[in-house]
């Protein structure tokens, strides 16, 4: 079976009492709980993480290496300045799908730079925790195991 591994990086902790206009009022288990129901009708695995701290999450980028069929990431801030962050995406070879629950682009100046945009297979953001499911379908579609793509044809 193919495991998803669905990062999220600083502040993603606080969804559903962090600034709800904007994020919603899921929280990041409720999120996970959504996609755990969704990989299992798509016969994936997820692995979901959440981490404040930018060397971890190139510690797992590096770990999905060896382990992932895909990766998910929603970066917060660091989606918007980490280099390092870029690069350990930039040396996966599994497709990465870089999501945002806020529309970056119609938001601050500033947010509509995306590092890991540069070097994802692409991007999905704007759709509050649809963003996250959207982005499991796309990895279901783009992962190679038979896992998934016999899943795929089962629930279509
Ligand atoms: C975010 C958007 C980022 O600009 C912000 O720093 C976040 C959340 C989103 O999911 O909309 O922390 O990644």
């Amino acid at each position: 079976m193919d495991t998803i591994f669905v990062l999220n990086g600083p502040n993603l902790n606080l969804l559903g009492n962090r600034e709800p206009r904007i994020y919603g009022n899921q929280t990041l288990t409720e999120i996970d709980a959504m996609l755990e129901q969704r990989a299992k009708a798509l016969k994936l695995k997820i692995d979901m993480r959440q981490s404040n701290h930018e060397g971890e999450l190139v510690d797992w980028l590096h770990e999905a290496i060896a382990r992932a069929s895909a990766v998910i990431i929603n970066g917060g801030g660091y989606a918007h300045t980490s280099i390092a962050i870029r690069d350990a995406v930039a040396a996966l070879q599994v497709p990465v799908i870089e999501v945002h629950l806020s529309n970056v682009y119609a938001r601050e100046h500033f947010r509509r730079q995306s590092m890991i945009a540069q070097v994802a297979r692409g991007s999905i953001t704007g759709f509050g925790p649809l963003s996250y499911l959207l982005a499991l379908d796309a990895a279901a579609h783009l992962c190679k195991g038979t896992g998934a793509s016999q899943a795929k044809s089962q629930i279509q």
